[in-house]
């Protein structure tokens, strides 16, 4: 077999280091978010479509979320990357990685990931996208730390960045009233005391159909296309059902693996999609709601973004201090999910 140059140096490196091997956690040393400035509020959404404040609220917990006008899915993520590289203190030439969770990037290609490393002058980074829906951060988290367990990268930029208002269908009010735009970001890098402890990770695409956005405007004259099918579509009901028991099995699984239990952690910063799916895996957990930060009541769900713009809140907020425990959750589309367990 053939192997270039760059693999090769890759390989002897990943080599070299388990060698002389020093136990790192995966570390999250600065984050950073980025909201568009239009806030839009149920009552506002109310004049434009048959809903209410009192319906959306009550059923999901949401009260307002940010539309974009200007922005798009690259320069929120490029103004989150700068907060998180700021916040982390590291030199910009030090990332040599960028992952982004996405699925409403800009172009097919290039990837979100490259506009973010062009823009912010990340030289030495390899950049790519990943598709994991609202768990895209959590396994940009995970594959950042297989990265740095394997040598190959030192300091890693990884985000989750959506624009969801142009994937709704504006004219299903079940769905549209769900979503937001953002991006967060965080910085990881190697680290000999604090770091990841855990984390489960898992896809089911058997149940794709229950939540998915299958295309794009296809012209093809050869071929009708329903335009609809452009749209996010979704089975609340069953995408409620999946959340309820896979994520406290998830969670349960992570903490039992950090040698922990759910009572020992501070805090669980959850995929931000519905109030009431926060309430039940609080339950669940026999954990009280007030270990539950939210950040949907103003953000609505922005898929892969949540996590990290909820971090980057806590983070800013001075809520998060060293050594404590903290329990991540990502899921949704794919069927997709991932639970972390990291100590601040
Ligand atoms: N305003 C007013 N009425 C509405 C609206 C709206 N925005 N949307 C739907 N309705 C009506 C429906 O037409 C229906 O009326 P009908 O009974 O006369 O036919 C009624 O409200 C009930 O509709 P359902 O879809 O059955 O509403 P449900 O009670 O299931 O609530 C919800 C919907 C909140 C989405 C719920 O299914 C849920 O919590 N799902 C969890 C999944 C989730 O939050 N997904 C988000 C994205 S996925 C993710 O991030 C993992």
């Amino acid at each position: 077999m053939r192997v270039s140059e760059g693999s090769r140096r890759i390989h002897e490196r990943a080599l070299r280091r388990k060698g002389n091997e020093v136990s790192m956690k995966t570390r999250i040393v600065g984050t950073g978010s980025c909201l568009p400035e239009t806030v839009v509020t149920n009552d506002d959404l109310s004049k434009i479509m048959d809903t209410s404040d009192e319906w959306i609220s009550s059923r999901t917990g949401i009260k307002a979320r940010h539309l974009a006008k200007e922005e798009t899915t690259a320069s929120m993520s490029i103004k989150a990357a700068k907060r998180a590289i700021e916040n982390a203190g590291v030199a910009v030439e030090e990332i040599d990685l960028i992952i982004l969770g996405t699925v409403s990037a800009d172009y097919v290609t290039p990837s979100c990931a490259c506009e973010v490393q062009a823009a912010i002058g990340a030289v030495n980074a390899v950049a790519f996208d990943i598709n994991a829906a609202c768990s895209g951060f959590m396994f940009a988290l995970n594959i950042s730390n297989a990265y740095i367990q394997a040598g190959l990268c030192k300091t890693a930029l990884i985000l989750g960045a959506e624009t969801l208002s142009k994937v709704v269908d504006w004219g299903d009010r079940s769905t549209c009233v769900l979503f937001g735009d953002g991006a967060g970001a965080a910085v990881v890098r190697g680290d000999e005391k604090y770091g990841l402890l855990a984390f489960d990770q898992g896809s089911d695409g058997t149940k794709a159909e229950v939540l998915a956005c299958p295309g794009r405007t296809n012209n093809n004259p050869l071929i009708q296309t329903d335009q609809r099918l452009k749209f996010v579509h979704m089975d609340g009901q069953e995408v409620y059902k999946f959340a309820v028991t896979t994520v406290p099995a998830s969670l349960q699984k992570t903490i039992q693996a950090a040698g922990l239990t759910p009572e020992e952690i501070d805090y669980f910063a959850l995929h931000q999609a519905n109030i009431r799916i926060l309430q039940s895996v609080s339950k669940r957990l026999h954990i009280p709601e007030d270990k539950f930060p939210v950040s949907l009541d103003h953000c609505g769900n922005i898929s892969a973004a949540s996590v990290p713009i909820l971090l980057d809140e806590m983070n800013r907020r001075g809520l998060l201090k060293t050594g404590m425990k903290v329990a991540l959750s990502g899921f949704g589309g794919g069927l997709t999910w991932a639970s972390a367990v990291i100590e601040w």
